[in-house]
């Protein structure tokens, strides 16, 4: 089985890696893929989307697997143009991966669908948005369109709801768009992921990340500077609950608006004092949180998949260890509002942990920086404890100039 894997980061080397060990031996390729990637995965030799298309046909790739969400909305969209050539992609087509690139579509769709989620308005320009605030804060404003984790801000007053307006409306940071100012809302986040597969669904192994820079959730959003995984991170209520009010309503959703699904799709939640509320829909796997859950997995992703976007559901391929999994994000000098490439990685050698490269380079003076997030050091365990002193001292024998990293990752809000 050949299967080409779309993206670069952290979370493609682990998707990769978990497909590899596969029982079924796949032979693993990459797009555009890094050089810790190509360790395990053969580098697709195409210089863009069209070439990728054309290589995968050539190379009667069995299997597409969308990593990260831009592919699925570029152009005619990933699944969409694999559709079209007969090649079986993991990942949704265009129009229902607007789901995560529309906050504006995400936020319609769970209205009309009775999901649990905050009240909002959609506004098109700064005066509006003053407007549908109404003085109530704090209040959220996000950007509708995708803005690489960054579109979103929590405003406590006045004063920051106006700055981010202006950078939106005024100097345009994430180009055009509407924004939806969004009810504030309150509790633990967590991150469910569902495998759906049309009207059918599999929820995986939940997570939580943590996306503030500095400890105490404190600093500015970025990507995601670490994350927990474990079966055991929800109650089996909860989990019921959840499932009950969101993940089935939503994949019902999709079939009832015509809106065809074969991938993960990613629930932000927050456990509201009201119950589980929808924060956001991604259309692929979380990152970091693949990379803490990946480890988890046990049986046939490969199968899975494959079996999956073929519309084959098939959730008896795989499972998840009962255990816990801690992933602990290193991030280069000055992120997130820059990052410094360049700087050479010490002690990987030591480090007796899973590493996943986020945002690497390799040279001849060995591994060096290339990236905001650089490093995710996962270690696993059977009890939290277990797996968060193991996954906080591994990252701490890795190091290079300016690294900034979390020490609370997997002790706050658990
Ligand atoms: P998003 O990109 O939509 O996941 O938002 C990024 C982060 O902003 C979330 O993880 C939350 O911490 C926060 N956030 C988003 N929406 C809300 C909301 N309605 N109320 C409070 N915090 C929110
Ligand atoms: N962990 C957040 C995200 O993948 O968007």
């Amino acid at each position: 089985m050949k299967i080409a894997v779309i993206g670069k980061g952290g979370r493609e080397q682990a998707l990769v890696e978990t497909l590899a060990a596969s029982p079924c031996k796949p032979q693993i390729f990459s797009f555009p893929g890094s050089d810790a990637i190509c360790e395990t995965a053969t580098r697709i030799d195409a210089a863009d989307f069209d070439g990728l298309m054309q290589w995968m046909v050539e190379q009667q790739v069995d299997l597409c697997v969308a990593g990260e969400e831009s592919y699925l909305v570029k152009g005619e969209g990933l699944a969409n143009r694999c559709a079209a050539l007969g090649i079986p992609c993991w990942g949704p087509p265009k129009e229902s991966a607007q789901l995560e690139a529309s906050k504006e579509f995400a936020k319609n769709f769970l209205l009309r669908h009775g999901i649990p989620t905050g009240g909002a308005a959609a506004v098109a320009g700064y005066d509006e948005a003053i407007a549908a605030i109404g003085g109530k804060y704090p209040t959220v404003l996000k950007f509708d369109g995708l803005a690489a984790g960054k579109g979103v801000a929590v405003c406590p007053d006045a004063a920051s709801a106006e700055e981010f307006l202006r950078e939106v409306f005024i100097e345009k940071r994430f180009g055009e768009g509407r924004l939806l100012v969004e009810e504030f809302l309150t509790g633990p986040e967590i991150s469910i992921f569902g495998a759906i597969c049309d009207d059918k669904y599999l929820i995986l192994c939940p997570a939580r990340d943590y996306k503030r820079l500095m400890d105490g959730d404190e600093g500015p959003n970025t990507g995601g500077m670490g994350a927990v995984a474990s079966r055991r991170l929800a109650s089996p209520e909860l989990l019921q609950t959840i499932e009950e009010t969101i993940v089935a309503p939503t994949v019902r959703g999709l079939q009832a608006d015509g809106l065809p699904y074969r991938g993960f799709l990613y629930f932000g939640l927050m456990l509201t004092p009201d119950g589980p509320k929808v924060i956001e829909y991604n259309c692929r796997f979380g990152d970091p949180e693949c990379e803490a859950v990946m480890p988890l997995l046990r049986g046939d992703l490969a199968s899975f998949c494959l079996a999956g976007a073929k519309g084959e559901f098939s959730p008896e391929l795989i499972s998840f260890d009962n255990g816990w999994s801690v992933c602990c994000i290193l991030a280069s000098a000055g992120y997130p509002a820059s990052s410094h490439s360049g700087d050479v990685i010490s002690g990987l050698d030591a480090c007796g942990a899973r590493v996943f490269h986020c945002g690497t380079k390799k040279t001849p003076e060995g591994w060096v920086t290339n990236g905001g997030r650089v490093l995710a050091i996962v270690a696993q365990g059977d009890t939290l404890e277990a797996a968060r002193t193991a996954a906080h001292a591994e990252a701490a024998r890795v190091d290079f100039a300016g690294s900034q990293r979390r020490s609370d990752i997997a002790y706050r809000n658990m």
